[in-house]
C-alpha cells in the first residue's frame, strides 16, 4: 500500500498498529470479530439494525413504527413516525435519571478562568432562554441564527432552539458581515443570537458590531430580535426595541419549559457550507436520526464510557462542534471540556496543559492543529507534550482532513505515548456523524488511513458511472445507502441536494462525497485522496473556490480571476489566486500592494479564513480556444510543479511565464 500525503512526503509499507489487548478487552467494540458481527448485523438486516440503535439511544415520546421510508428518494425519511426532543434527550432525562448534578461542561475560558456546568444547571438555563425566544415570538420551525463565540451560552441558545422547535443555524464566529447577511437572508430568520465581543487569544473581536453590519445590509428585515450575550462589557451600539441582553432576558424567565416534541424529521438545525458554486449551501439536518448517529458514534468511535472526559477542540460554528459539543456528548450525558481560546495562546502547550488540567481522556482535534503545535514543540520543550503529564489520555482523535504519516506518528508516539490509538474519522457536514473510521478496541491503525466504514455505512468507491471499481484504484467515494444522519436537503435548494449528492451519471442513487478515494486490496481499508471538486481544504475549513472568485471580481479593481488549492505542510492547503486587473498588470511593490488590498477585500467578503495566501497577476488566464480556464493547469503553477499537462488545447501559451 502507498500512502501519499498532503505534505508530499510518500511512505511505503506502513507501520500497522494493533490495539493492545488490554484496550480491546475493555472496548464496547472489542475486536474485529465485534466489529464484523455488527456489520453483518446491518447487512442481514438493515432497518432491524437501524431501528434497534434508535431505540436503545434516545428516548422518544412516541416510538417509532417506520424505520426507513423510501418512497421519496433521495429524500430519505427515519423514524418518521416516531416523536422526541434532542434537548429532553440531552438533558431533562440525564436529570431524571438522577444525574443532574453531574458535570457536563467544563468551560476554560481564553484567559484560563474555568467554569463547571452540571446538567441540572445546563437544563435549567437553557429552559430560561427557551422561554426568551418564545417571549420574543420565536415558534417552531422558526430559524434562529446563531452567530457566537466558543461558549456554554452558545450551547445554550442551541439546546433552547431545539427545546421549542424552532430550527437554529449557527455561523461561525470568523465569517465576515457580508457572509452572516447572505445566511441571515438564505435561512429566512427572524431572531439573531450574537454576543458583544469574543475572547480569543487575549484579543476582543467586535461580534455585535459585525452582526449590525450584516443587518444593516438588508433583506434580513424579518430579524426582529437580536439577543446579545455580554461576554466582555465592552461597548456596543444599541437598537432600542430589537436589541436585548441574553441574561436580562433569562433573569425574567422560569427555569422550567417543557419540550416541543416534534417529528423525528423535523429540521433541527441548518448549517451553511461551501460547494462548487459561488453560494454556500444550506445543509439541513433533522432531529431524530442526527442525534442517534452524533450519539452512537461516540460509542463507538471512541468507545465512550461514563468515566471518560470529551474534549472536542473545534468550532460550534462548524459541523463537529455541532456533532461532538452541542449534541452527541450531551445525548450520552458525558463530561466534555469546551474551550474558548486558541490552541497558541499564552503559549502552545495550552492543548496539553489543558488535558493535564482536566484529565481529558479523549481528545479530538485537527490535524492542521497538530502541526502547526509540531513545529512549536519542536522549536521549546517547555510546549512539548513530553513536558506534560497526558497520563489520562485513552483515544486520540483527528477529523477535518486527511492527517499525513508523519503528524499521525508524532500525535501517536508525543501525545498518545504509544499506548493510546489515534483514530482518523472521515465524515462531512452533510453526513452529520462518523462514516469511516478506525473502531479503537478492534482496528489495527494505519498511519494516514481512516480505515474502515463504520457498522451500516456503506461506503464503496466507483467510476464516473457509479460502477465499483477494483480495489487498489482511485475512484469517487460514495455511500451505497441512505443512513440516519444524511443531510436531508439543501434549504430552499432541493434540486442542488437531488443532482449534486445523487447526481443521475452514477444512477442517482448514491451519496455522492465529492472526495476521491481508493480502497486497499488486502485490508479494505480506504485513504482519502482529496476533493474532486472546485472545493478547497485550509486547516480543516471547507471553502469553494467558486465562492472566493466571485468575492474577488466583485472587487472594482479585478476583471477576472481563478481560484486553486496548493499543498501546504501546515494547513493542508493554502488558497491561491490568479487575478487579471481591468487595469495594466501591477509589478513589484505595486503587485504586493494591490495583492494586499485584495487579501483584505476578501476578508470581508467572506472572512479572514478565505484571505488567498498567494495572489499572482497575470494579463490574462490560461484558457481553452472555447474560453474555458484550465485549473488543473492552474494547480500546477501554484504547487511550482513543471507542466506535465498537454497544453497543445491552450489559446494563449504566453501566459503560463506571467503566471509561473
Ligand atoms: C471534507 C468535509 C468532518 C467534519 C469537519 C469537516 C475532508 C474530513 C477527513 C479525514 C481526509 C477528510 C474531506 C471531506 N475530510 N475528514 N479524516 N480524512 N479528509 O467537514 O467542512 O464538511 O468538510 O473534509 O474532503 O469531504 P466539512
Amino acid at each position: 500500500m502507498l500512502i501519499d500525503d498532503v505534505a508530499g512526503a510518500v511512505l511505503r509499507e506502513p507501520p500497522i498498529f494493533p490495539p493492545s489487548a488490554a484496550f480491546s478487552a475493555q472496548a464496547a467494540i472489542s475486536g474485529m470479530d465485534a466489529y464484523r458481527t455488527l456489520c453483518a448485523e446491518a447487512e442481514r438486516d438493515y432497518e432491524g439494525f437501524w431501528g434497534r440503535l434508535g431505540r436503545d439511544a434516545l428516548t422518544w415520546k412516541k416510538p417509532f413504527s417506520t424505520v426507513l421510508d423510501e418512497s421519496r428518494a433521495p429524500f430519505y425519511q427515519w423514524f418518521k413516525d416516531g416523536e422526541l426532543n434532542a434537548s429532553y434527550n440531552c438533558l431533562d432525562r440525564h436529570v431524571e435519571a438522577g444525574q443532574g448534578t453531574r458535570v457536563a461542561v467544563i468551560f476554560e475560558a481564553d484567559d484560563g478562568t474555568v467554569t463547571n456546568v452540571t446538567y441540572q444547571d445546563l437544563l435549567q438555563r437553557v429552559c430560561r432562554f427557551a422561554n426568551a425566544l418564545k417571549k420574543r415570538g420565536v415558534q417552531k420551525g422558526d430559524r434562529v441564527v446563531i452567530y457566537m463565540p466558543m461558549s456554554v451560552e452558545g450551547i445554550v441558545a442551541m439546546q433552547a432552539c431545539a427545546r421549542i422547535g424552532a430550527t437554529h443555524s449557527v455561523v461561525f464566529g470568523g465569517f465576515s458581515s457580508k457572509s452572516l447577511n447572505e445566511r441571515l437572508v438564505n435561512v429566512g430568520a427572524i431572531a439573531l443570537v450574537t454576543c458583544d465581543e469574543q475572547m480569543r487569544g487575549g484579543k476582543a473581536l467586535p461580534l455585535k458590531n459585525i452582526a449590525d453590519e450584516a443587518l444593516a445590509m438588508g433583506g434580513c428585515e424579518a430579524v426582529k430580535s437580536v439577543i446579545v450575550y455580554r461576554r466582555t462589557g465592552g461597548k456596543v451600539a444599541w437598537h432600542d426595541g430589537r436589541d436585548v441582553w441574553m441574561h436580562e432576558l433569562m433573569q425574567a424567565e422560569s427555569d422550567q419549559c417543557a419540550p416541543a416534541w416534534v417529528g423525528a424529521e423535523h429540521p433541527l438545525f441548518i448549517l451553511y457550507t461551501s460547494g462548487s458554486t459561488g453560494t454556500p449551501k444550506g445543509v439541513q439536518h433533522c432531529t431524530g436520526g442526527f442525534l442517534l448517529w452524533a450519539a452512537q458514534t461516540l460509542k463507538w468511535t471512541f468507545d465512550w464510557k461514563p468515566s471518560d472526559v470529551f474534549w472536542c477542540t473545534a468550532d460550534i460554528g462548524w459541523i463537529t462542534g455541532h456533532s461532538y459539543i452541542a449534541y452527541g456528548p450531551l445525548a450520552l450525558g458525558a463530561t466534555q471540556v469546551m474551550f474558548e481560546g486558541v490552541p497558541t495562546w499564552p503559549n502552545a502547550g495550552r492543548f496539553w496543559q489543558m488535558i493535564e488540567r482536566h484529565k481529558v481522556s479523549l481528545f479530538y482535534t485537527a490535524p492542521t492543529a497538530i502541526r502547526s503545535l509540531i513545529k512549536l514543540a519542536e522549536a521549546d520543550i517547555k510546549v512539548h507534550p513530553d513536558s506534560f503529564d497526558l497520563s489520562s489520555l485513552r483515544i486520540l482523535g483527528t477529523v477535518g482532513e486527511p492527517i499525513n504519516p508523519a503528524a499521525w506518528m508524532w500525535y501517536y508516539e508525543h501525545v498518545g505515548r504509544a499506548r493510546c490509538p489515534v483514530v482518523d474519522t472521515w465524515w462531512q457536514t452533510e453526513t452529520g456523524g462518523h462514516m469511516i473510521a478506525p473502531m479503537p478496541g478492534a482496528t489495527p491503525l494505519v498511519p494516514g488511513s481512516c480505515t474502515l466504514p463504520l457498522p451500516g455505512i456503506m461506503a464503496a468507491v466507483v467510476d464516473e458511472t457509479g460502477q465499483d471499481v477494483p480495489d487498489g484504484q482511485g475512484g469517487l467515494l460514495v455511500i451505497k445507502r441512505p443512513w440516519p444522519s444524511m443531510l436531508r436537503t439543501v434549504w430552499g435548494d432541493p434540486e442542488r441536494f437531488r443532482k449534486g449528492y445523487f447526481p443521475d451519471d452514477l444512477g442517482g442513487k448514491l451519496y455522492l462525497a465529492g472526495d476521491g478515494a481508493v480502497r486497499d486490496s488486502e485490508t479494505g481499508y480506504f485513504t482519502i485522496t482529496g476533493r474532486i471538486d472546485d472545493v478547497l481544504n485550509v486547516s480543516g475549513h471547507r471553502l469553494g473556490t467558486m465562492e472566493i472568485e466571485s468575492a474577488l471580481v466583485a472587487n472594482p479593481l479585478v476583471a477576472e480571476a481563478a481560484v486553486v488549492g496548493c499543498p501546504d505542510e501546515t494547513t493542508g492547503e493554502i488558497v491561491v489566486a490568479f487575478v487579471v486587473l481591468k487595469g495594466p498588470r501591477p509589478e513589484g511593490t505595486e503587485a504586493e500592494r494591490i495583492a494586499n488590498e485584495l487579501r483584505a477585500w476578501v476578508g470581508k467578503e467572506i472572512g479572514p479564513i478565505a484571505k488567498p495566501k498567494v495572489i499572482r497577476f497575470g494579463e490574462n488566464l490560461p484558457k481553452t480556444r472555447s474560453g474555458k480556464i484550465m485549473r488543473r493547469l492552474l494547480r500546477s503553477l501554484a504547487a511550482g510543479d513543471e507542466i506535465t499537462q498537454d497544453v497543445s488545447t491552450l489559446e494563449n501559451p504566453a501566459i503560463l511565464d506571467q503566471l509561473g
